[in-house]
């Protein structure tokens, strides 16, 4: 925002009132007032939803629980950098079918890539959206992380406990024991694939220091990229 010639203000839940119990609805039409655009990160959607229903002024979602539609901005940006090309490269998520999940799903068969999902009975991604990208693309969920990698072009991977999941993290590690990029599943990918990760990332849970460290290039060009591809953001929302 400040590279752009804007001024930003960042408020925590401490600093709005509605960590006092306000209304979501009420907080949106006193900011509407006061500012040109929210990027909101919270856990539930419907507050973010409401806050558009009731703000006038740009809503922009930088994460939450269902979803993470700015990093895949991102990445889907990086992708293009080292691949040239979106559509009809195949893109492999391996872990929790969380909110990264659910947005890369849709950014990718939106782009006309092929996506493949591994992750472990009861944490798949959400049923709705796997059904849309079924219909939409070429789509498949499976346990199987060697399934889903095969031939892939990028592998990509998230935390298996997100940010509110702290107290499940050690039952988490035992049922995501296995969902990792490491060289076994760099072996059956396409001998080219890029990996990437959407960061902070626990070497030996999720993906291997070694399988990170080689790929560091692809995944620091996709840290790097959320601050040009949120930038574009700002601008698409709030100069348009
Ligand atoms: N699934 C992670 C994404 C972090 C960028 C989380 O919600 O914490």
């Amino acid at each position: 925002m400040y590279d752009l010639g804007g001024t930003a203000l960042f408020l925590s839940s401490r600093d709005l009132q509605i960590g006092r119990g306000e209304p979501v609805q009420d907080t949106a039409r006193v900011l509407s007032r006061y500012l040109d655009g929210i990027m909101i990160r919270t856990f539930d959607q419907s507050e973010v939803e409401d806050l558009a229903k009731y703000g006038s002024i740009p809503i922009i979602n930088g994460l939450t629980d269902y979803c993470h539609p700015c990093q895949v901005l991102a990445d889907l940006m990086t992708i293009r950098e080292h691949k040239g090309v979106l559509k009809g490269k195949k893109l492999c998520y391996i872990g929790d079918g969380n909110n990264m999940t659910n947005s890369l799903i849709v950014g990718g068969i939106k782009m006309g890539m092929e996506v493949s999902v591994a992750c472990p009975k009861g944490y798949e991604p959400d049923a709705e959206l796997m059904k849309w990208a079924a219909e939409n693309g070429k789509f498949t969920c499976t346990e199987s992380v060697l399934e889903a990698a095969k031939d892939a072009d990028v592998l990509y991977t998230d935390v298996w406990a997100s940010m509110g999941q702290e107290a499940e993290a050690e039952e988490r590690k035992k049922i995501f024991k296995g969902y990792q990029i490491n060289s076994d599943v760099m072996a059956v990918a396409h001998a080219e694939a890029m990996v990437m990760h959407c960061l902070p990332a626990h070497r030996g849970e999720e993906i291997t220091d070694d399988v990170l460290e080689a790929h560091a290039d692809e995944i620091f060009d996709e840290a790097e990229n959320r601050l040009h591809a949120q930038k574009a953001v700002l601008v698409k929302c709030m100069l348009d």
